[in-house]
């Protein structure tokens, strides 16, 4: 069986599609905080089991009869050691066979302050013998298309990275990626780094958005210090608007940039371009 955390969220939910459309229903565990959100899987036909990372003494039962287990980091962020360690805690209790883990590009070497919990996870990994594979997404292009709606009305896109070029990808490629990876790949101890074929400045996304909406829209660079301000000035909570300016602000020097093309090759074609995410997004 093949289980992924985190099934109820975004990337999580794409992971179950893409699983989907390549094994039987009853060999996916969806490992979730609530079931009753996913009732939905379950009608489908796929196994859902209550996994709550916080519930530590809980985690290795949930996990019987897994060989795979896809740990979708959590959205916790500052929690996530120890949270992470639970789970591969757990899955080595439980006798699973291999374990993936998404992380971020080039962990090892990141300067991004979010890189901090995830190099501390693939130590973990590491450390625990279990054989893996570690997927070190790049940036969703969905961060940006998310306030696609307010960019467009404001004719302004901000931010802190000046020229700095993001090979960010769909989160739906990634999912792919994970669910081949978890299907298919040997898993005997494997790092992915993986981006989208395409990067953009945020300049370019600005362009992508004015055409695809027929408005203006152009991109404001400002100081990190400005923008964690307006964050939290459109009502994010401090420490969420300090980690998005700091991004920001780092991906100025390449950070998230890449140009290896390990995501297309993974799933055996071009990743999706931004101006689709885009139009799509606009429909
Ligand atoms: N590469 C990028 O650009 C990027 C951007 C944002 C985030 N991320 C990372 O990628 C992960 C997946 O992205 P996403 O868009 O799918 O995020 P998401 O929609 O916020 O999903 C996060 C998932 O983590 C689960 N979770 C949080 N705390 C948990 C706990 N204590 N026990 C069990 N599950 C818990 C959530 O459960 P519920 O459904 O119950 O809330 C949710 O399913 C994020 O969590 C974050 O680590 C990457």
């Amino acid at each position: 069986m093949y289980a992924v955390t985190g099934a109820s969220g975004q990337l999580g939910r794409l992971v179950i599609e893409a699983l989907l459309g390549r094994i039987e229903p009853g060999k996916i565990v969806a490992l979730v905080r609530d079931p009753a959100r996913v009732a939905d899987l379950s009608a489908r036909g796929v196994i859902v089991r209550a996994f709550d990372y916080d519930e530590a003494g809980t985690l290795a039962p949930a996990l019987a009869g897994v060989e795979r287990l896809l740990l979708i980091s959590s959205s916790e962020v500052g929690k996530r050691v120890a949270q992470h360690a639970a789970v591969i805690e757990a899955a080595k209790t439980a006798g699973v066979s291999a374990i993936a883990y998404t992380s971020i590009l080039r962990a090892d070497s990141s300067p991004l302050g979010l890189a901090v919990e995830h190099r501390a996870t693939e130590a973990a990994i590491r450390a625990s013998g279990m054989p893996y594979a570690l997927l070190r997404n790049g940036w969703y292009i969905e961060n940006y298309t998310m306030s696609a709606a307010a960019s467009i009305e404001h004719g302004a896109v901000i931010g802190s990275t000046g020229e700095g070029r993001i090979s960010a990808a769909a989160r739906r490629d990634y999912a792919e990626a994970a669910a081949r990876v978890l299907t298919d790949a040997a898993m005997t101890s494997q790092v992915y780094e993986l981006a989208g074929d395409e990067s953009f400045t945020l300049a370019d996304y600005a362009a992508a958005l004015a055409t695809a909406s027929g408005r203006p829209v152009t991109y404001v660079n400002m100081s990190e210090a400005a923008y964690r301000e307006a964050l939290e000035g459109i009502g994010l909570p401090g420490p969420l608007a300090a980690i998005l300016a700091e991004s920001s602000a780092t991906a100025a020097g390449g950070a998230l940039f890449d140009d290896g093309h390990e995501l297309s090759a993974l799933i055996g074609r071009a990743t999706t371009p931004l101006a689709t995410v885009v139009r799509e997004t606009l429909r």
